[in-house]
């Protein structure tokens, strides 16, 4: 295993000269504490909008706000020291136009202080990232299944299945990769599409539900640690039960409450022997 331990800090230009390179590997981070456990093992932490879902308990990440990205950023980045830290545009604050997009990603970028941000979106998105990209933000894109689109395109389901949705999606990663995105994320798709996409742009790609030919990986932390359980995806693979850890030992406590056998003695202070009254 590859551990980030003498790593320089990861920049976009490191996760860019990475295509076809050693594995990206990359996770969410919402917290300071997450992301102080993860720094040293990932090359890419993504503060996903996916936070509203597993931190939040929304259904959907669609009422995720700019003041939550930003809020999540900041603890991100005070724990963070050699990932390199992509905050995602929440739904509704890049959408209506690159002019709108640069305001918002700007403000992010600012109030932050992260390496980068990342948007959903192909074809319809070029322009934004090549605005973007020309005022000096980093654009992580993000094509296949676009969960901030979950209303129109048919719900959480793997896409590519027809030729007609692949071609379009091959676009669209060229589409990004054209405009300038540094590396783009790949949800959802059938694995032979990833795998072309993969060997069809000059960009890494970072695959989630995607393929092993994808240049990089990325979980939802508290997936991969069972944490949440709401929902498991087919591409999850988890490695802790962390979940069922939890709840044994509230348990446990809640039972040494109730009996008294907590706080013992040793939980609590006494007069120190030297202290006058
Ligand atoms: O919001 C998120 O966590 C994401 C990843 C799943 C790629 O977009």
């Amino acid at each position: 295993m590859i551990v980030n331990k003498q790593k320089q800090k990861m920049t976009v230009t490191g996760v860019r000269a990475q295509k076809g390179g050693d594995p990206l590997v990359c996770l969410t981070a919402y917290t300071a504490l997450t992301a102080q456990l993860l720094d040293d093992h990932t090359d890419i932490l993504l503060v996903g909008d996916s936070l509203g879902m597993v931190l939040y308990g929304l259904d959907d990440t669609l009422s995720v706000t700019l003041d939550m990205m930003i809020a999540h950023g900041k603890a991100v980045m005070r724990r963070s020291r050699k990932a390199c830290v992509i905050v995602d545009m929440p739904f509704g604050s890049y959408q209506e136009s690159p002019e709108v997009a640069f305001r918002n990603a700007a403000q992010v970028m600012k109030e932050v202080g992260c390496d980068g941000i990342k948007l959903e979106g192909g074809i319809e998105m070029a322009e934004t990232i090549s605005f973007l990209t020309e005022r000096g933000i980093p654009v992580l894109a993000h094509i296949g299944l676009l969960p901030q689109s979950i209303n129109t395109s048919g719900g959480f389901r793997s896409h590519g299945q027809n030729k007609e949705e692949a071609d379009r999606i091959l676009s669209d990663a060229i589409a990004v990769a054209n405009a300038g995105a540094f590396a783009s994320v790949i949800e959802g798709t059938i694995e032979p599409l990833a795998r072309k996409i993969t060997q069809n742009i000059d960009i890494p790609t970072i695959g989630i539900g995607a393929s092993p030919a994808c240049d990089g990986q990325i979980l939802v932390t508290e997936d991969l640690v069972g944490l949440f359980s709401d929902f498991t995806p087919k591409f999850v693979k988890r490695y802790a039960d962390l979940g069922q850890q939890i709840t044994a030992a509230v348990k446990q406590y809640s039972d040494d409450v109730r009996s008294g056998r907590f706080p013992g003695p040793e939980h609590c202070f006494t007069r120190h022997p030297l202290k006058k009254k």
